[in-house]
């Protein structure tokens, strides 16, 4: 009914297109410099190995053995396993919540498209880092041109969705990946000659536990999950679209380096220019790439084409991505037989662009305004730490404990093999454990 992605290669692409996007790039850096660097990374990668892994690979194996949209995929799982429909509800949430990201992620990726026309009008070129800072600001204080952004990036994710996803994202992905990364090593190099990278190295792997709180790891297990675009159906929705025979072990693990490394190295790009720059500092929050790269792009040979081919390749890293926000919902509506794809398409995307014209509005982004409406960190807490580790402890136990060995073992694609039996005994009991421990503990934080 929805298409079905052309071989195991284009599952992987699309999967890496919704995986890699604003959470790598953007988020990642921002949030590690507000959690204090070193701890909060390991962490980040441990609940990536422990959790979000073997979890993508739950989330999967649901969609392939249902074939259609999170909600209706779930409904048959169920139904198969004879228990209540109440399971289905993770499907809902994954809809409420994939709208919910949308609202906030148009909006960040209409600045990227912002900088873009900044970039390549010559407007970025030689800024000093306050210069940067000021242009962001007062970016931020210029709703029209917000709105504007937000709504061409809408517009953009709308017409892909109307489309069909089966049927150019896997393109979008083969060429995006290797420019991003070629362009990411740039950086990387810049940071490494020109900024200040030994301070960034120290920062991001030098292990001091004394700075991470409570909270801060519920950000990291919250950040594996949304950037692996977990616990919310996304995943799930593409599996339902995998071809017969295709190793989902392998694939998922592919995926899920090729997103950490963009996640790290984006970070090691970032943190040279912050730690070179007396002005900026680790934890400036959400601005911080908007502020710190122009900056390293403004005294770079070429510069203006480096930036302007770095925020295009972001807006497109962050399209693939919003496209499977949208896709779950979408699938779902089309299933329900009432609604063509475009119509239904229009009326998600629509209720998403109303959430991130309400971000736009309260313009509370970098919380200088403590009575402002806190609309932008509200949906990121409620999605990111609350809707999307919830819906993974579910999927997990779902598939852990609750689908038939027999049928996890055929849509895995695998035979019995001993990393089988390891991967089972993760779902089934280190990553709920791990997430049910984490949330139980910081709402005890937060409480006392
Ligand atoms: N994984 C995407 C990113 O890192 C965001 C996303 C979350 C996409 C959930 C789809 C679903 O930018
Ligand atoms: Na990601």
């Amino acid at each position: 009914m929805h298409g079905v992605w052309g071989n195991r290669w284009t599952f992987i692409l699309a999967a890496t297109g919704s995986a890699v996007g604003l959470g790598n790039i953007w988020k990642f850096p921002y949030i590690t410099g507000e959690n204090g660097g070193g701890a909060f990374v390991l962490v980040y990668l441990v609940c990536i190995a422990l959790v979000g892994i073997p979890v993508m690979m739950a989330e999967v194996l649901i969609g392939r053995r249902g074939r259609m949209s999170p909600i209706n995929s779930m409904r048959y799982v169920t139904r198969e396993a004879g228990l209540h429909g109440a399971w289905t509800a993770i499907g809902w949430m994954g809809v409420v919540a994939g709208l919910m990201i949308m609202a906030f992620y148009s909006v960040v990726a209409g600045w990227a498209l912002n900088y873009v026309l900044l970039a390549a009008t010559g407007q970025l070129s030689s800024l000093s880092g306050a210069a940067a800072g000021e242009l962001f600001g007062g970016f931020l204080g210029d709703t029209n041109r917000l709105l504007v952004f937000h709504s061409l990036f809408s517009l953009l994710t709308f017409a892909v969705v109307a489309a069909g996803v089966t049927r150019g994202l896997g393109m979008v992905a083969r060429i995006l990946m290797p420019f991003l990364f070629a362009v990411l090593l740039v950086l990387l190099v810049y940071g490494v000659v020109e900024g200040n990278f030994s301070a960034a190295f120290g920062f991001l792997f030098d292990f001091k536990f004394d700075k991470l709180s409570m909270s801060g790891v519920l950000v990291a297990l919250g950040h594996a999950f949304f950037t692996l675009s977990l616990g919310m159906g996304a995943i799930m929705a593409y599996g339902a679209y995998m071809p017969e025979h295709a190793n989902v072990s392998r694939t998922i693990i592919t995926v899920g380096v090729l997103d950490t490394a963009v996640a790290l190295i984006a970070g090691l790009a970032i943190f040279p220019v912050v730690f070179a720059n007396p002005g900026m500092e680790p934890g400036s929050g959400p601005g911080l790439m908007f502020v710190s790269l122009p900056v390293a792009f403004g005294s770079m040979p070429a510069g203006e084409i480096f930036a302007t081919l770095f925020f295009l390749l972001v807006a497109v890293a962050a399209w693939s991505s919003a496209v499977s926000l949208i896709e779950p919902g979408a699938a779902w509506l089309v299933e329900t037989g009432k609604l063509k794809r475009a119509p239904a398409t229009f009326l998600l995307t629509l209720v998403a662009w109303c959430g991130g014209v309400g971000c736009v509005l309260s313009n509370n982004w970098l919380g200088d305004n403590p009575d402002g409406l806190h609309i932008f960190e509200s949906l990121d807490f409620l999605t990111s730490q609350i809707m999307l580790p919830l819906g993974g402890l579910f999927i997990a136990i779902f598939v852990g404990w609750l689908m038939r060995r027999a049928i996890v073992v055929s849509e895995m694609d695998a035979e019995e093999h001993p990393l089988f039996d390891i991967w089972l005994f993760i779902v089934r009991f280190v990553s709920p454990a791990l997430v049910a421990v984490v949330m139980i503990a910081s709402l005890y934080d937060k409480l006392v």
